[in-house]
């Protein structure tokens, strides 16, 4: 496996990934063609903001499997692609939210009293208290829009300096617009006619591109206060010029632009305006945290495995991803029997969920059966972030059900395949402290611990039959581990799945097909 790193990450996620065994090379600030060239050698690449991630770079890395973002916003990366492509992204969202937090604060400090301004003026030798003149923060109304992660911590921060916190999020619960305290306003024109200062919070798209520009400045308060410390141009950039030069807004102090890099955009040249290159999570503890988060989910991702800031996958938190590891495994092992035990192609996939599963993050291992489902017949990558999309493309409808009874476990996951000749039901369980167990193969009752290798036969339930199975297998030099047997009527059919050690040569399973009472028998691999 080798990882590229093209922008500068901690270097305690460096030795993270290098302890690992992993090839890590690092290019910073490498140029774009050189990064097409050489993108097909790597499994793997981290990047911050700058780097990006479209269509031409997916086309050029041809062994690409993890994108790893060391920060929150994923503007720079096309998911689409991704997703289509099976390629994990992955990022740290909480990992540098209170350093954006406090940076917000810093900014709007700052701007408010003019430091950068008076300290500019002092190092050039000049002292002069005249222009620098500022306003208070003391019972004065901040909007706060978008009240997610950063936008939540700086409202509940600045209610200590005595302010009255309002926020506009359509997306969210009112529960959580009490929660921090605020005053939900139902329009963004609620907010803006009514605040002092307004601080940015979302992320960046379609819609919240350019959410504050001339329209809002016409109804804004004379001398409003403005801070984006999240995606240049949430705050219209040509539209806060004007508003500046009108005196519409009396300051304004951002962390990002547009187009970043940026050292020639006209907001530069104002006076009250405080612009800082992007700085919001450069903090020691945020970067240690982000290079940490990022290097060990690049490696779970690598492995193969679910990751909890997976952001082309459902989210899950990393406690719950504890609660829910024997689950996928289970899940994708159910999945791995289909296609080894029964050939028709699969029309449908419902899966019920019962008991305390049920109430777990389902969507997440019904993937992981479609994974284990997909994996043996497709050429293919096929893994979480496609599985679903795979089901789509192929036709297959996936259904979840869910019960919170279920008869003889805590636990039950029954997946019924839905073939043109009717359904084929598999189901399972974990016991105890997360031990898959299989309980049903298509009608048979087993109590199976899953194993790499399990030799599956039908039969007639007469006698004789474990016994020439034994002989034959003894004769093969295959060792039997476990072998379990289940039947669905006396004298009717019977299954047998045994745990072997190795695997069983095709001769030999010639050889137990020809046995006089044996239906078929069938390698099975986990
Ligand atoms: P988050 O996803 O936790 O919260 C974003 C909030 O915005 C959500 O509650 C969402 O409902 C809301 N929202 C979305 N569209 C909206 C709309 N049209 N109107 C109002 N609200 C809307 O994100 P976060 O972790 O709090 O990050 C916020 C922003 O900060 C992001 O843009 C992120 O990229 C940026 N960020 C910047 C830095 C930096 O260095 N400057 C660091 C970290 C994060
Ligand atoms: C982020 O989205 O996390 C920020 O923009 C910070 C960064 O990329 O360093």
């Amino acid at each position: 496996m080798k990882v590229l790193v093209t922008e500068k990450i901690a270097e305690k996620g460096i030795e993270e990934i290098k302890k690992a065994g992993i090839h890590l090379d690092i290019k910073l600030g490498i140029a774009r063609e050189e990064l097409l060239e050489i993108i097909k050698h790597y499994d793997a690449i981290i990047v911050r903001s700058v780097t990006k991630i479209n269509e031409e770079l997916y086309q050029a890395a041809t062994n690409l499997k993890v994108v790893g973002r060391a920060g929150n916003g994923v503007d720079n990366i096309d998911m689409a692609g991704a997703t289509k492509r099976g390629i994990i992204v992955v990022n740290t969202p909480e990992a540098n939210t209170v350093s954006a937090a406090e940076h917000t604060i810093g900014l709007l400090l700052s701007s408010i009293r003019n430091i950068p301004q008076a300290n500019a003026e002092i190092k050039s030798k000049r002292w002069d208290r005249s222009g620098f003149g500022g306003v208070e923060l003391n019972g004065k109304t901040l909007g706060v829009v978008g009240l997610g992660r950063i936008g939540a911590l700086v409202a509940t921060r600045m209610q200590s300096f005595n302010m009255k916190v309002i926020a506009y999020d359509p997306y969210i619960t009112d529960e959580r617009f009490k929660k921090y305290g605020t005053e939900k306003k139902e329009s963004l024109a609620d907010l803006v006619k009514e605040a002092d200062f307004i601080t940015v919070h979302t992320p960046k798209t379609e819609e919240t591109m350019g959410m504050i520009g001339a329209e809002e400045f016409k109804v804004a308060k004379k001398g409003v206060r403005l801070v984006n410390c999240a995606r240049g141009g949430i705050i219209e950039e040509e539209a806060l010029a004007q508003a500046l030069k009108e005196g519409i807004v009396a300051s304004a102090a951002l962390d990002v632009l547009v187009n970043e890099p940026n050292t020639t955009s006209p907001l530069l040249d104002f006076k009250n305006t405080v612009i800082t290159p992007h700085l919001g999570a450069d903090t020691v503890e945020a970067q240690e945290n982000v290079g940490l988060t990022i290097a060990h989910e690049v490696l779970s991702a690598l492995k193969g495995e679910m990751v909890p800031n997976a952001v082309n996958l459902p989210t899950i938190q990393k406690y719950e991803l504890d609660t829910l590891k024997p689950y996928l495994s289970l899940g994708e092992t159910l999945g791995k029997l289909y296609h080894q035990l029964q050939k028709s192609a699969v029309k449908g996939v419902e899966v019920i969920y019962s008991g305390e599963v049920a109430k777990a993050e389902t969507s997440v291992i019904t993937l992981a059966i479609l994974k284990g489902l997909f994996e043996p017949v497709l050429k293919e990558r096929v893994n979480y972030v496609n599985a679903g999309l795979i089901a789509e493309n192929r036709g297959i409808a996936v259904v979840e059900g869910k019960k919170n009874e279920v008869e003889n476990y805590l636990n039950q996951i029954q997946v019924n395949i839905i073939t043109k000749e009717g359904s084929f039901t598999l189901a399972g369980t974990v016991f105890g402290k997360g031990e898959p167990r299989i309980v049903e193969v298509n009608g048979y009752q087993f109590d199976l611990i899953p194993t790499p290798y399990m030799l599956v036969a039908e039969n007639i339930d007469k006698p004789g039959m474990i016994g020439q199975m034994g002989t034959i297998l003894g004769v093969s030099k295959v060792n039997i581990a476990t072998m379990q047997v289940s039947r669905n009527q006396m004298g009717g059919k019977a299954m047998m799945i045994l745990a072997v050690d190795s695997e069983v040569a095709q001769d030999s399973i010639k050889m137990l097909c020809n046995v006089e009472g044996i239906l078929n028998v069938m390698m099975v691999k986990i």
